[in-house]
């Protein structure tokens, strides 16, 4: 995306109806984010209210009056307050460990709204989840189905189960976010899925109630959706003929959002193309879950972050930022683009220089934008946009770097929503023998 060079009539850059240059200045809603950075210094991740709000409604407004359960994919932004606006909300909630089981269950989440996916659920994570009674395990192998039997058995407890199926579809997005194809650790294959349901049937302390699959992330087509969900209807049907019935099918997140000039999935178009097939087939009955993550924060958020140092070589022109690799580790691990805003903009002619944007950590793939054309100074402060979804989560400590702090904003006012991480935040645990 482009930042019009204009001091002009007020405007949104394109995808980010939330964010908007007023007089030149970037706003988060009714928030000047200069004056955020300013009190709370950056890196600083912001987020809007609104704009979750917004992207939470397009999904109600898609599901009308049908029987569709929304789990929140948590691990794309798993602050208290991003999750207690999802709960305020309504929302159910989509969790891959014990961490996130009790992040959730603090903000007061309804356990009958909470799916447990992931491959590597430990005996105590299965244990916690069985106490407080999730809705259901998203059970990713025959091992781990034993292993929740096992343990239901010793609670005397009935753990409701679901078993993920890998449904071999190309979900056409970056390989380290596809998770439906033949390859990927994820699911059981769909050829062995019958076998495995028979296998639940016969173990003691499960109850089976759904089928689940997630084919991957940023996908931007109905297509490979369609796909999965024709091959989970011929295992439902043959599911029947087995005598196995089944309450509700779920079919992941994955739906995409503008980074760059993505036409963004609406959940919509996806919803109405399933709705149809699911009708045409005689499942109208069935519960249908989502667990989108990235389409409900991802443009709902940016990355504030200075420049310390304009660095002029003969093959490049660097902007060395305040932020790095780990604070924002997408574009290293994904090659992925997220647009430069600055909160002021330029008053003079147009940019002259390509910059790529690098940190401080010590690696050379420690860059968050390659070659834009930009008009850069020292102090300046930026934001990237579309940092909402796998940010601050995937934000680590290297280089003895404290994460950053989060802000929340709501209309003009606005909330640190976690403090910047200290040395003695870093350091705490550690101990001198
Ligand atoms: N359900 C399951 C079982 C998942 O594994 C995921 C994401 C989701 C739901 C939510 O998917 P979403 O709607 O956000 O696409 N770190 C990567 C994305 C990894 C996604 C992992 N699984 C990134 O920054 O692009």
């Amino acid at each position: 995306m482009s930042v019009l060079n204009t001091l002009a009539q007020p405007f949104s850059p394109a995808g980010f109806p939330h964010f908007h240059y007023d007089q030149g200045q970037l706003f988060a809603e009714g928030s000047k984010l200069a004056e955020i950075a300013q009190q709370v210094g950056t890196p600083c991740y912001v987020y809007s209210k609104a704009a979750i709000t917004q992207a939470w409604q397009a999904y109600q407004a898609a599901i009308g009056t049908r029987r569709v359960l929304v789990c929140y994919g948590m691990k794309a932004n798993s602050n208290l307050s991003i999750l207690n606006t999802f709960r305020a909300l309504g929302s159910g909630f989509d969790i891959v460990s014990g961490g996130e089981l009790a992040r959730v269950l603090k903000v007061g989440a309804d356990p009958k709204k909470i799916v447990f996916s992931g491959v590597g659920k430990q005996t105590w994570e299965i244990e916690h989840a069985i106490k407080v009674g999730v809705k259901c395990f998203n059970v990713e192998s025959a091992s781990e189905l034993k292993r929740i039997s096992q343990v239901a058995s010793a609670l005397k407890a009935t753990a409701t189960i679901s078993l993920r199926v890998n449904p071999d579809v190309d979900a056409q997005t970056h390989p380290y976010i596809s998770t439906g194809l033949k390859e990927n650790k994820f699911g059981i294959a769909i050829e062995d899925a019958l076998q495995t349901y028979q296998l639940a049937a016969t173990l003691p302390g499960l109850q089976v109630v759904g089928v689940d699959c997630h084919i991957g992330s940023q996908i931007t087509e109905t297509a490979p959706y369609l796909d999965a969900l024709d091959k989970l209807l011929a295992l439902i049907d043959t599911l029947k003929e087995n005598g196995i019935a089944l309450k509700h099918l779920d079919l992941g997140g994955g739906l995409g959002i503008r980074y760059d000039d993505e036409t963004p999935l609406a959940p919509s178009l996806l919803l109405s193309a399933i709705f149809t097939v699911i009708d045409q087939r005689g499942y109208s009955d069935l519960e249908l879950v989502f667990e989108p993550g990235r389409s409900l924060v991802g443009n709902a958020g940016v990355l504030m972050t200075t420049v310390q140092y304009l660095k002029h070589t003969e093959a490049r022109n660097f902007a060395i930022i305040d932020a790095g690799m780990n604070d924002l580790i997408r574009p290293a691990l994904y090659q992925a683009w997220h647009g430069v805003l600055p909160l002021d903009l330029p008053k003079a002619e147009l940019a002259t220089h390509h910059y790529d944007l690098v940190g401080p950590v010590c690696e050379s793939a420690d860059w968050l934008a390659k070659q834009r054309l930009l008009d850069l100074q020292e102090d300046q402060v930026l934001a990237l946009d579309s940092a909402g979804a796998y940010g601050f989560v995937m934000a680590c400590n290297y280089n003895t770097r404290g994460r950053p702090a989060e802000v929340l904003v709501d209309g003009s006012t606005w909330h640190i929503i976690r403090t910047r991480e200290t040395f003695e935040d870093m350091i705490r645990g550690e101990s001198l023998p």
